[in-house]
């Protein structure tokens, strides 16, 4: 089968639905891919880039399989072949009329859009990964919209104090816009309604600003869900406290299936610093703020600037492409279970029931729900048997195991050869040594301790070195069996502290 990658005819997109590297991921599978002229030009790849990495440039809408970011124009869809499935992002939960006008059409359809938010399907979830974008580039028109820095500095022209950042939703875009205003030096302040977000917001560097009401659960579903007046009066009291003091606020919230809440009044922008900025990233749902115009920037009348974007992925173009064209790799994949080059379709994967549109010219939206669950049920708390104490050993046992010691001892010095005296108590005494040292090292210290213990195999491959071929045979066999086993010692211990090592390494 081919797979054909279209050029998007939506004006202003600039995402394209394969890049170079993963059309060379496409080909492993055994797909042929062509890509339309200059589909990937406003992403930054050209047609020698998807030449050099094996597709052919052509007319990517007769293909077998035809990937696009947004929904095709209905002259592309006109000329799909019947027998084709065509992957894209058609929106069918907001988009009715283009649910009946692919009902129409005899191909399938697969929306990226409907993959449900499940562990399985984390590899294929184009929402998070144009969600993350999205709150990384918020932080950006913030940081170019606000005339000053985010951090923190002293100068010798004089102290500069670090912008607050205040994100309002903790999902997905949310995290990604605290994670980034974080690195840029702000002070970053975040509230969600989904009190078990707030460790994710402080390992962030963010301070979890939560609201106290009885209303405030955690989530059993991982979503939102719509609040009562008491949590919304005390939300409310909060963002307006908030807006006096900080300089950039980000909005993302966001309850499924019902319009984006409004968090910031009016009054509120009005009681805001001038020069402050905020960023409604919910604009195309009708906006977390009072006076938000969907894809646009507005100043207000008390100097604050309200960015209404909805193409923020796409101001990342080269970024969101690769991510979402990994995502249709990871269906391809999903889809392509012998990597044979042949797409089939399973319909029992509740993964790709749920994207389905159309199958074969059938309408087969709405899917049944999936059952979500980020919150895991609490596990039922098991019962722990106490670990059998070992009895402390009795001044008897004590006694009795110093009076044998001795007589080995006194045995050993009237018996054996004078020679082996010292030896013998070097090896009695590193015992006793080594068993109270190495006794009270933490649990945790163990691997880096074996693995710095190199040192000692060492030493015992020089020394059995030394024996090996001075006396009889019984040394010789157990030289060379110590010198074995110290070396496995010695290059897994090199072996384990290089892997601990790359722990550290940022790159
Ligand atoms: N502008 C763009 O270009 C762009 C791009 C991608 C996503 N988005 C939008 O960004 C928003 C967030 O997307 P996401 O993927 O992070 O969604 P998400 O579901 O992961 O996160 C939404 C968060 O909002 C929280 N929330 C709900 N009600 C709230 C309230 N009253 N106060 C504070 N938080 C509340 C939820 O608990 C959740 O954590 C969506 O509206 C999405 O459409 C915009």
């Amino acid at each position: 089968m081919i797979v054909g990658v279209l050029k998007e005819a939506r004006a202003g997109e600039s995402r394209v639905s394969a890049t170079p590297a993963t059309v060379e991921q496409i080909r492993k599978l055994g797909y042929g891919v062509v890509v339309d002229p200059g589909a990937g030009v406003a992403a930054g790849f050209t047609d020698g880039a998807y030449e050099a990495a094996g597709a052919t440039v052509g007319d990517a809408v007769a293909a077998d399989v035809v990937l696009g970011v947004n929904a095709p124009a209905p002259a592309q869809l006109d000329r799909v072949r019947s027998e084709a499935t065509v992957i894209a992002l058609f929106a069918p939960a907001f988009d009715p009329a283009m649910v009946e006008d692919l009902g129409r059409r005899p191909f399938t359809a697969l929306s990226m859009d409907a993959v449900p938010r499940i562990s399985r399907a984390q590899s294929m979830d184009v929402l998070s990964s144009m969600a993350n974008i999205a709150g990384y580039r918020a932080v950006i028109e913030a940081a170019h919209e606000f005339g000053r820095f985010f951090t923190g500095q002293v100068t010798a022209a004089g102290k500069v104090p670090p912008a607050k950042v205040l994100i309002a939703g903790a999902g997905v875009a949310g995290l990604a816009a605290i994670g980034a205003s974080g690195s840029l030096g702000a002070i970053v302040r975040a509230t969600d309604p989904r009190p078990e977000v707030a460790d994710q917001v402080r390992s962030l560097g963010g301070e979890y600003l939560s609201i106290e009401s009885p209303e405030t659960e955690v989530s059993k579903t991982g979503y939102a869900k719509e609040m009562g007046d008491d949590y919304k009066a005390r939300e409310a009291e909060l963002y307006a406290a908030q807006c006096r003091e900080v300089d950039i606020v980000i909005t993302t919230a966001l309850i499924p299936g019902r319009p984006a809440p409004t968090l910031i009044t009016a009054e509120m922008v009005a009681g805001m610093k001038p020069g402050s900025v905020i960023i409604d990233m919910a604009a195309a749902n009708g906006g977390n703020v009072e006076g938000t115009v969907k894809g646009e920037r507005t100043v207000t009348e008390n100097g604050v600037t309200i960015i209404g974007y909805t193409d923020l992925a796409g101001r990342l173009p080269a970024q969101a492409s690769q991510l979402y064209g990994t995502n249709l790799v990871n269906l391809l994949k999903l889809m392509t279970p012998d990597k044979d080059a042949r797409l089939v379709l399973d319909w029992d994967d509740p993964v790709q029931r749920s994207i389905t549109v159309v199958r074969k010219g059938e309408s087969a939206w709405p899917p049944p729900p999936v059952q979500v669950s980020a919150a895991p049920a609490p596990a039922p708390a098991a019962v722990v048997e106490p670990a059998p104490k070992k009895a402390p050993m009795t001044a008897r046992q004590k006694f009795g195991g110093v009076a044998l010691g001795a007589l080995a001892l006194f045995l050993t010095a009237a018996f054996a050869p004078a020679a082996l005296l010292p030896h013998v108590t070097v090896f009695v005494l590193a015992i006793v040594i080594g068993y109270y040292v190495i006794g009270h090292v933490h649990h945790a210290l163990h691997t880096p301790l074996m693995s710095v213990t190199n040192a000692i195999s060492g030493i015992i491959v020089v020394g059995a070195l030394l024996q090996i071929g001075h006396t009889g045979t019984a040394v010789t066999v157990l030289s060379s069996v110590a010198i074995l086993l110290a070396s496995i010692n010695v290059f897994g211990g090199f072996a384990v502290t290089r892997r601990m090592l790359a722990m550290f390494n940022r790159s």
